[in-house]
């Protein structure tokens, strides 16, 4: 992990019902940079949204440099008592400086906390190399809302 690039450090903290607004204009941000999704996002703008229950409940967590909010990261319970990586964006200014990573450590041990034995995400096919680079194997793909989504988990134990 390359962090040095930052002069100042990641730290992490529980989101409050207050970010709501400036997450989800991070995240708009964030998925905008992705080449192809641009065009699908704008026609639903509804696909991004923070619910305020999801904050409520503690499981959104914001990365800060210096203050500043530079990403956040969402876990939610599932059915099967493992954790999924619900939400995951960091401000496009800031890519590739270890934050993103630094997120996904913390949802594990959030998760991990939580008695899960693996973390699964349903993953951006432009952030495959990230996930792997983070410890997930991929275990095969999903249709989604916007096109084909990568099934990819990693193992907690
Ligand atoms: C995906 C995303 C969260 C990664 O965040 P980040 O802070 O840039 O990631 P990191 O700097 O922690 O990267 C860690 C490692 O992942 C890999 N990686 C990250 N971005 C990569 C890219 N675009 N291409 C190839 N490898 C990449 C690298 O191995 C990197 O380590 P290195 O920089 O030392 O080589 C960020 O690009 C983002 O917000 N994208 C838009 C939203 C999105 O697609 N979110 C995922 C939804 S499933």
């Amino acid at each position: 992990m390359d962090i040095l690039k930052l002069t100042h450090p990641i730290t992490v903290r529980v989101a409050a019902l207050v970010d709501q607004k400036e997450l989800e204009a991070l995240q708009w941000r964030a998925s905008l940079n992705n080449p192809g999704d641009r065009n699908a996002l704008l026609a639903n703008p509804d696909a991004i949204e923070l619910p305020l229950q999801q904050i409520e409940a503690g499981g959104v967590f914001i990365a800060e440099v210096s203050g500043a909010i530079k990403g956040f990261a969402a876990i939610l319970t599932r059915e099967d008592g493992d954790s999924e990586l619900d939400a995951l964006f960091v401000e496009p200014d800031s890519w590739r400086q270890g934050i993103g990573r630094v997120l996904v450590e913390h949802c594990c041990v959030a998760a991990k906390a939580a008695g899960a034995s693996a973390i699964h995400v349903v993953g951006n096919p432009h952030a495959e190399s990230f996930y792997c680079a983070c410890e997930f194997k991929p275990f095969g793909t999903e249709q989604t809302r916007f096109g084909v989504g990568l099934l990819m988990r990693r193992d907690l134990r």
